[in-house]
């Protein structure tokens, strides 16, 4: 019998290095992107991929926003401490109205999508018109290619995504790089026991982004 691993994020040496927001720069891009959208209080907002929780509340207590999170992994869900308004689910599939949000978060989540389209399909489907979505994630800096279910992994380069987004229909506002995060990371993480190889995600080049874009226009089914 195959041994299974534990993705880095369910692992403890991730929560040493990172505390409780599983990403590269912490609370620094999730304040960032609720400023440059002008997040007001009791907006609807909606974390995908919300990990331990973190955003979720950090959009309530410094935002007052009414924040929802999404996740599929039980033992995520289970390590959250009772974070209020986190549902089990995957986030290609999501459990609400069509139009019912004002912002949605996934924080480096997208690349672990099966299929990226079907996500994006359906965070325009429950953002409301001109709702922001705003994601952060790894991006390969190269063309290399790893099969593998990781971030580093299954990172792409972050024009394929930005063209993605774009052929949705949304409206791409904001495209920072934010790759010294990535770096800073990396290194708490071999500070916290890892293994070189693996912090450096096998060789490949890899940034990371904040993009912030803007739901828009007619519907693009393409
Ligand atoms: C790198 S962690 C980031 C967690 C959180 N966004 C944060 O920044 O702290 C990735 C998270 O996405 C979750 N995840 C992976 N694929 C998912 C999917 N298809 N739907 C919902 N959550 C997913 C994982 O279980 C994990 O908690």
């Amino acid at each position: 019998m195959g041994l299974v691993s534990v993705p880095l994020w369910e692992q403890e040496r991730l929560r040493i290095a990172a505390g409780s927001t599983l990403r590269p720069g912490g609370f620094s891009l999730t304040d960032r992107a609720a400023e440059a959208i002008g997040l007001l209080p009791g907006w609807r907002v909606l974390d995908v991929g919300c990990g331990l929780g973190a955003t979720v509340e950090r959009l309530r207590s410094r935002f007052g926003a009414q924040a929802w999170g999404i996740e599929i992994s039980d033992t995520q869900i289970a390590r959250s401490q009772g974070v209020s308004g986190i549902i089990q689910a995957c986030g290609d599939t999501l459990p609400f109205a069509s139009d019912f949000f004002d912002a949605l978060y996934c924080e480096c989540v997208l690349s672990l999508f099966p299929e990226q389209k079907k996500g994006l399909d359906e965070f325009w489907r429950v953002l409301k018109p001109n709702g922001f979505l705003v994601l952060s994630d790894l991006c390969s800096l190269d063309d290399s290619k790893m099969e593998s279910f990781s971030c580093a992994g299954r990172a792409v380069p972050v024009l394929q995504t930005q063209e993605a987004v774009e052929k949705k229909g949304f409206s791409v506002r904001l495209l920072e790089d934010h790759s010294p995060y990535l770096k800073e990371l990396a290194a708490k993480i071999i500070w916290a026991g890892n293994d070189e190889n693996e912090a450096c995600a096998c060789g490949r080049r890899l940034g990371y982004y904040l993009m912030i874009s803007q739901k828009q226009g007619a519907f693009h089914a393409g």
